[in-house]
């Protein structure tokens, strides 16, 4: 897998006058299965999250409400992605590195995620996540 595996993912959106409606099933619109969600919140302006790589973790990220950027990097390339659309997922794929930043005030971002919390599938420094991803 690699940086071009991570894409913005259109989710369904159901328009309604009376307010829209979106909704995510595992394996269908997301490429895995759900087994985990959380979310950011009250995230104070200038802050950074993320920083951090997962071994085997499939993950999808989403701006339920206000905005951020999520930075890609597989060692080798990087790619910052805007997210601002509660119907818009961004893919991350195993084995890469992200960091979140630029959040808007009010900003949601949500995580749909394949596993429980595991420290252990965590890569919590960049030049041992570099050393996986590039062996000498
Ligand atoms: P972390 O994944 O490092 O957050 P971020 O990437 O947004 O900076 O997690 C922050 C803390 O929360 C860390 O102590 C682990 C804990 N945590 C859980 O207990 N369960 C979870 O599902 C997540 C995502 C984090």
């Amino acid at each position: 897998m690699s940086i071009t595996d991570c894409k913005v993912i259109n989710l369904p959106k159901i328009s309604d006058p009376r307010g829209n409606l979106t909704f995510i099933e595992g394996q269908s619109h997301v490429p895995f299965e759900i087994k985990r969600v959380y979310y950011l919140y009250d995230v104070p302006g200038g802050a950074e999250r993320g920083g951090h790589a997962h071994k085997a973790l499939h993950q999808l990220i989403i701006a339920m409400s206000g905005s951020f950027d999520v930075v890609l990097d597989d060692g080798t390339e990087k790619k910052r992605v805007h997210l601002n659309r509660s119907y818009c997922g961004l893919y991350v794929c195993p084995m890469m590195w992200r960091e979140l930043d630029n959040f808007s005030s009010g900003s949601v971002c949500m995580v749909l995620a394949s596993n429980a919390y595991d420290e252990d599938d965590y890569f919590r420094e960049y030049s041992s996540f570099l050393s996986a991803m590039k062996p000498s």
